[in-house]
């Protein structure tokens, strides 16, 4: 496998950059080369009846081990889920409710995946969700704080929201939660990948991503973490061979223990059965790649040209939210008003001109709740920040009046 001398070089191996200018890993993102060659080594063991289980096994190991160093947490804490939701769901649906408990989120700015689990939950177990109202399009870390009460048992945040993209400020919340035995539960899909996140920093309890974004992998495949001392108080829900521990006995993925049974140490005991092993290759070969160039070099090199970005951006005259960068600002940079339109829509004449301008010379975005959203990952350079600057600037020539 080539190891690239910098960011820079590796972009070589995302034959997509050649061809478009992408901004949109928040819906997706590229997938390098190499996961394709991985993906594609798999399928050929499987159509010629290849297919080796013991080294599949390993492969899931080895990407436990690589998904667990990229946030810094220890191998027993990862388990295999297919996507955010599933992550979610395993781990409210493990713990022990009971009516009058509540859960702490800024309903407004999670994905809906992370709200209809907590409204099923208050249907189905009375759990109160208590709601806070978001600020300057974040969420309010002091407020979320402040809902806490004595019947608190799990506070929910995004580590990036979907919209506007904005970032959590996760630790003030983790620090309260770990002082108050309040478990912690992430979605960390539109962060992980893309910026440095230290679990045990942040002091995260459970994170739930899914790997078609930052990852740089396929739909249908995710992670869930949940840390040790959480997930041993844990039952899951959904159990399978996987989750159950039979000890050193050498025991074959097909034999049944006697009638008693233990789980799995930690958040193993969240795996069920068979893996989607095409995804875990891909994932696997693209987070290697991630290792190799470094997870805060990543960081320094995407949000450098998010936030340069967003400077030209304001210099045209653009509405960025949330105005000049600062620490709100990651790798996603929103423009239009917030509430202006819909999912894939915008109601603001002006933007939704920028953004067919846009895609008909080849740049990949996204509207989300009417704004337009670019984002990066380290596969963009300075001259993807430029075309778009420069393709703006022509497009505000035409419609002076639409931007003041
Ligand atoms: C913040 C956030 N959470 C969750 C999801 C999707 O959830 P799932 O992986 O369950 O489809 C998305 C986007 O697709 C998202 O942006």
């Amino acid at each position: 496998m080539p190891a690239y001398a910098s960011i820079e070089a590796a972009r070589a191996d995302f034959p997509g950059t050649e061809r478009l200018t992408y901004m949109n890993v928040s819906a997706r993102g590229l997938m390098p080369q190499r996961a394709r060659d991985s993906i594609d080594r798999m399928l050929d063991e499987r159509q010629f009846g290849d297919s080796d289980k013991p080294a599949m096994f390993d492969l899931i190991e080895r990407t436990r081990d690589s998904y667990a160093r990229l946030i810094n947490a220890q191998i027993d804490e990862i388990a295999f889920v297919k996507n955010v939701s599933e992550g979610l769901n395993a781990i409210i649906a493990a713990f022990p409710w009971q009516s009058g408990d509540n859960v702490v989120l800024c309903q407004d700015l999670e994905h809906p995946n992370n709200v209809y689990p907590w409204r099923n939950l208050a249907r189905r177990f009375g759990v109160e969700i208590r709601t806070v109202s978001p600020r300057e399009g974040t969420i309010p870390t002091d407020e979320i704080i402040d809902q806490i009460d004595e019947n608190t048992r799990m506070v929910t945040a995004s580590s990036v929201t979907f919209a506007p993209g904005f970032k959590t400020d996760l630790a003030p919340i983790g620090d309260v939660c770990r002082k108050k035995d309040i478990l912690f539960l992430v979605d960390g899909v539109q962060s992980v990948g893309i910026l440095h996140t230290d679990v045990e920093a942040l002091k995260i309890d459970a994170m739930s991503v899914s790997t078609q974004k930052g990852l740089l992998g396929l739909y249908g495949m995710g992670f869930l973490y949940c840390r040790t001392d959480w997930a041993e108080r844990l039952e899951p829900a959904y159990l399978a061979r996987f989750g159950v521990d039979l000890g050193e006995s050498g025991a074959h993925e097909a034999s049944l223990g006697d009638g008693d049974y233990a789980l799995m140490p930690a958040a193993r005991r969240f795996d069920l059965g068979n893996y989607n092993y095409v995804g875990v290759a891909a994932a696997d070969a693209s987070m290697t790649m991630m290792h190799e160039l470094g997870t805060q070099a990543i960081e320094d090199h995407t949000v450098g040209l998010a936030h340069n970005f967003a400077r030209g951006m304001l210099e045209l005259g653009l509405p960025v939210c949330g105005g000049e960068p600062g620490p709100h600002l990651g790798s996603i940079i929103p423009v239009g008003a917030i509430g202006e339109g819909q999912h894939d829509t915008t109601d603001d004449p002006a933007m939704s001109s920028l953004h067919d301008h846009l895609a008909d010379n080849g740049v990949q975005l996204s509207i989300r709740r009417g704004i337009l959203r670019f984002s990066l990952h380290f596969y963009n350079n300075a001259d993807d920040v430029d075309r778009v600057l420069d393709l703006t600037r022509t497009w505000r020539g035409h419609n002076r009046a639409a931007v003041g």
